[in-house]
């Protein structure tokens, strides 16, 4: 699937396996979510275009490339999302952030927005959508859904971990969103949780275990 990036880096790999075991502190773990949002926010970046400014060094003028910083947003779904905010913002500090809340009922796995911050217009910026799970893809379709409600159409979707079956769901629905992926693992299980994964990513970010 061309939408699909499966980022191929050793570093980042070894972050993963890292915060999947289940005796990871909580300060870990976050530590670790936030240094793989770095990783993965390079990959996405990749095409970013740049607007060559005039600067004055200590010796001379000159003129450099520069990414538009505040022409992107960064989306975190509440609240593991927020985890991987805290990475992307500190490489990208003049970019905005908005917030979609998403809720996954534990017994149907259906996923549902409960809270929505985005701006009337989302047409000219670039938005890092960014969750760490892609589990059965509900959260990840509701989300997209609404920041295309907002006229939003350069979305860069960033996971850490996903199922096949997310992946399958979210980029065929929306082949047009270019989808980053850590790590792929087998499935998932009878409860809609990814095996081998590492559980549940908001509790194990927030310490509500
Ligand atoms: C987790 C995760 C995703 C969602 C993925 O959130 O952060 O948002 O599950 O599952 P899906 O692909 O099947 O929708 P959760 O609903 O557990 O909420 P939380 O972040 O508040 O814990
Ligand atoms: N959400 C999580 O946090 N973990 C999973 O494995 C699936 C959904």
């Amino acid at each position: 699937m061309s939408n699909v990036v499966y980022i191929n880096n050793p570093l980042l790999t070894h972050k993963i396996s890292s915060i999947r075991g289940k005796e990871v502190p909580c300060a870990t773990f976050r530590q670790y979510v936030k240094q793989i949002a770095v990783m993965e926010t390079y990959e996405a970046m990749k095409d970013f275009k740049t607007v060559d400014k005039e600067i004055e060094t200590p010796i001379q003028k000159t003129t450099k490339p520069f990414i538009e910083e505040d022409k992107i947003v960064i989306v975190p779904i509440l609240r593991a999302g927020i985890g991987m905010q805290e990475g992307v913002s500190a490489v990208l500090p003049g970019a905005k952030v908005h917030h979609i809340g998403m809720r996954r009922d534990e017994v149907t796995h259906l996923a549902s927005a409960y809270y929505c911050n985005l701006p009337a217009s989302l047409e000219n910026d670039i938005v890092l959508l960014v969750d760490p799970m892609l589990a059965t893809g509900g959260s990840a379709l509701d989300a997209i859904k609404l920041l295309k409600e907002h006229g939003a159409k350069d979305i860069r979707f960033l996971s850490i971990i996903a199922a096949p079956e997310g992946v399958k769901a979210v980029s065929e629905a929306y082949p047009d969103v270019k989808i980053y992926i850590g790590a792929l693992d087998e499935k998932l299980n009878e409860n809609c949780y990814i095996i081998p994964g590492l559980g549940d990513a908001g509790d194990r970010i927030f310490g509500t275990l």
